[in-house]
């Protein structure tokens, strides 16, 4: 059974690719390194002793694609491949409607043609916007995302919507990811943010390792217990064994067009970050509070209910092996 993973070299990709591999799943990849590296397919085979189908390439080159379905028989499509960057996003919007949009299109054309019609896309909680009622369920309103990144989200989550109901032979899971973090146990794969990190736990593990001096907590005059923002974060291998569990779903052609949290449904405030950091890997974590950042929202979890429910997907790893583990990869990292 071959499934095509884009973005594979990627944070979530690799981690992906690891545990369709461990599932005796064959692996068919492409990426374009825009946002990777690739030495990331050597660690990929250093973990499992399992090599994938590699491609490089851009996924919105229509023939690049279709040579891909030609030589392999595709059973299923999981869709990593985009930008990711908020900030940059802003600044660079029709590069980003582009790259997260216009590829998604190329793809499901391709699929189309070639009569793949199972796909799994990486949606985001950013697609709720500021939520009204805490924790957020899958039947929570979307909309009002503040940047180019999050309304590319909300496009192709109506843009699924609607060749759904144009033709529901397909059978597509949008997975909406709250705040991935940490990295593989061995510390061979993990995250690789470009410049200086944008996110929380990246940046904690760079204070760390000094790369950087010291972080500035956004806002402590949030209506939370401390103060400070309160996030579901996930670990990455958890995330990555949601798109398991969301494929197995998938491959018996039952989900019609379905949607998933893939959360905790456990909120933690930035200073029990800091401190489970401090406390689980014997580091100190220099930081200071500054004002709240624009765009921030004081409170995102997520109700993990209907994943439960559904695909039988239960987080394993704790907080502390969230932290152990991005500071594994951080302070040993060679690539
Ligand atoms: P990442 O940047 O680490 O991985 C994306 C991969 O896709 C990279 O290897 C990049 O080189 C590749 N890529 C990008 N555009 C491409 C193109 N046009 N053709 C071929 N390859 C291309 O990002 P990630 O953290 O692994 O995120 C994966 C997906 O999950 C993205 O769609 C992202 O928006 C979504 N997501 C991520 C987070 C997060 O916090 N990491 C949260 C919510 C949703
Ligand atoms: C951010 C993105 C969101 C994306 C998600 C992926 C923004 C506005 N939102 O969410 O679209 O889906 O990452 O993981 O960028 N914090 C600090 N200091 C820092 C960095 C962060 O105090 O240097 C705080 C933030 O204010 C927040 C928490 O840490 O309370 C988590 O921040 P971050 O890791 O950036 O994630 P989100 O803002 O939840």
């Amino acid at each position: 059974m071959k499934i095509l993973v884009t973005g594979c070299c990627g944070y979530i990709g690799s981690h992906t690719c690891v545990e369709l591999l461990n599932h005796d799943y064959e692996v068919v990849g492409l990426d374009n390194f825009s946002n990777s590296k690739k030495e990331v397919l050597d660690k990929i085979s250093q973990i499992t002793n399992k090599k994938i189908t590699f491609y490089e390439g851009d996924m919105l080159d229509e023939h690049f694609l279709e040579s891909i379905f030609k030589d392999n028989e595709i059973s299923c499509v999981i869709d990593f491949a985009a930008y990711k960057a908020v900030g940059e996003s802003v600044e660079k919007p029709v590069e980003y409607y582009i790259n997260n949009v216009s590829s998604v299109l190329t793809l499901l054309k391709v699929m189309k043609q070639y009569d793949c019609k199972r796909l799994v896309f990486s949606s985001s909680a950013t697609v709720y916007g500021n939520p009204v009622e805490i924790p957020i369920s899958e039947a929570a309103k979307v909309g009002r995302t503040t940047n180019p990144y999050g309304t590319s989200k909300l496009f192709v989550e109506q843009i699924l919507k609607d060749l759904y109901h144009s033709d529901p032979s397909w059978n597509i899971v949008i997975l909406r990811y709250f705040n991935p973090v940490g990295a593989h146990p061995s510390g061979l794969i993990g995250e690789e943010p470009n410049g200086v990190p944008a996110n929380l736990m990246p940046y904690i593990s760079k204070v760390a390792k000094k790369e950087l001096t010291c972080l500035s907590v956004f806002g402590n005059d949030y209506n939370t217990k401390d103060g400070t923002g309160v996030r579901d974060y996930i670990h990455v291998v958890d995330l990555a064994i949601g798109h398991i569990k969301a494929l197995e779903k998938l491959l018996k052609d039952e989900c019609g067009i379905s949607i998933y949290n893939l959360g905790t449904g456990v909120g933690y405030s930035v200073l029990d970050i800091i401190h489970t950091f401090e406390l689980v890997n014997g580091v100190k974590i220099k930081y200071k509070m500054v004002n709240r950042r624009k765009g921030d929202i004081a409170v995102c979890y997520s109700d993990p209910k209907k994943a439960k429910e559904e695909l039988g997907f239960v987080c394993k790893r704790s907080l502390e092996d969230m932290v152990r583990d991005a500071w594994n990869y951080e302070k040993n990292k060679k690539l």
